[in-house]
């Protein structure tokens, strides 16, 4: 239902986005997961048709975002980023507005409104205006608008982004009622609220594409991650220097000094348990080891690691701009 091919965005000498290319089959729930200036409303909105890519395609329920772009975003609701509500219309006025932008046939015009405003529970405000409404209720709002004539595709911008837990949950709720109805991509950077609302979920980072699987799976691959924390007496950089020589050893800091005590984080490949090669290196070094225990990460600390392993990638495999 989506498809994006090697899709490339640059900013002047700046690449935004390189090489992504993913599927979203119909029905499904696909979250997209990344930091901040990772590159996700860059590809949404290529996806909505707001500017073209650089280079590559996408293609919206058969239809090419940039040539065939009338019939792509007439299958397309979309929930931009910073949505322009127009403020001194009412809810219904507005959605009226929208409606006819998206040509929903006159006569099914009010059904739908009300359809729309139900789902995104704001009837009750169907007469405020726009400018007068909280942050909440303009996001429900702005839902409501992207969800005008059935789409069958909806792109949602982080649309939890500003919304107390009580409306975040409605939300989520919300979307996870489309489920069936429409095929939807929404970004976040919140891991949590991919696990909750997402069949599968894509992993972005400084414009690339770092990880395409369902939640569990990939919450099962994370956590196998290992991370050992010790403490010893030498100097810093030979310590360091002397774990990183451990075979299984992804990477070494320092994250802490005092006086000639170095605490240090060892992230690990998953399958081995490297406290003892660890501790056997240290002490044979005549270091005094004074702690070493496996640390438990988060899923936040998880994603972050993933994110931070890639990074370390030489930059001979990096595509330049
Ligand atoms: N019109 C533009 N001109 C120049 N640079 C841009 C433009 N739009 C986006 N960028 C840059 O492209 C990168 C990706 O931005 P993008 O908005 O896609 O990130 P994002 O993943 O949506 O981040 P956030 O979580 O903060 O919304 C950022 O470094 C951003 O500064
Ligand atoms: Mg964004």
């Amino acid at each position: 239902m989506i498809e994006a091919h090697r899709l490339t965005k640059r900013f002047g000498f700046f690449t935004a986005i390189a090489e992504v290319s993913f599927r979203v089959d119909e029905g499904e729930i696909v979250g997209f997961l990344g930091p901040n200036g990772a590159g996700k409303s860059t590809t949404m909105r290529i996806l909505g048709g707001v500017f073209p890519p650089t280079s590559g395609y996408a293609r919206v329920a058969g239809h090419d975002v940039v040539l065939d772009s009338l019939r792509a975003r007439q299958a397309i609701g979309y929930f931009p980023e910073r949505i322009a509500l127009y403020t001194d219309m009412t809810v219904r006025e507005y959605l009226g507005y929208v409606a006819d932008m998206k040509h929903v046939p006159a006569k099914q015009q009010k059904r739908e409104i009300e359809r729309v405003m139900d789902r995104c529970a704001v009837t009750h405000m169907a007469h405020r205006l726009i400018g007068t409404l909280s942050k909440g209720y303009r996001q429900r709002v702005g839902i409501a608008q992207a969800l005008l004539g059935q789409p069958k595709v909806l792109i949602l911008d982080e649309p939890t982004a500003g919304l107390d837990p009580e409306q975040v949950t409605e939300v989520r709720k919300l979307i996870r009622e489309l489920r069936g109805h429409s095929t939807v991509i929404l970004s976040t950077h919140i891991l949590p609220e991919v696990e909750a609302t997402c069949d599968r979920v894509l992993i972005i980072n400084k414009g690339r594409l770092l990880a395409v699987d369902t939640p569990s799976n990939l919450n099962r691959r994370l956590r196998q991650l290992s991370q050992i924390h010790i403490e010893a007496q030498a100097p810093v950089v030979s310590l360091l220097e002397a774990v990183r020589q451990i075979d299984g050893v992804v990477r070494v800091e320092a994250t802490h000094t005092d006086g000639n005590v170095v605490s240090v984080l060892v992230s690990t490949e998953p399958t081995k348990d490297l406290r003892s090669a660890i501790a056997e290196r240290v002490v044979r070094q005549g270091w005094p080891l004074l702690e070493i225990r496996p640390v438990q990460l988060s899923l936040e600390e998880i994603f972050l690691e993933l994110v931070h392993r890639r990074d370390q990638v030489p930059a001979s495999q990096e595509v330049s701009p």
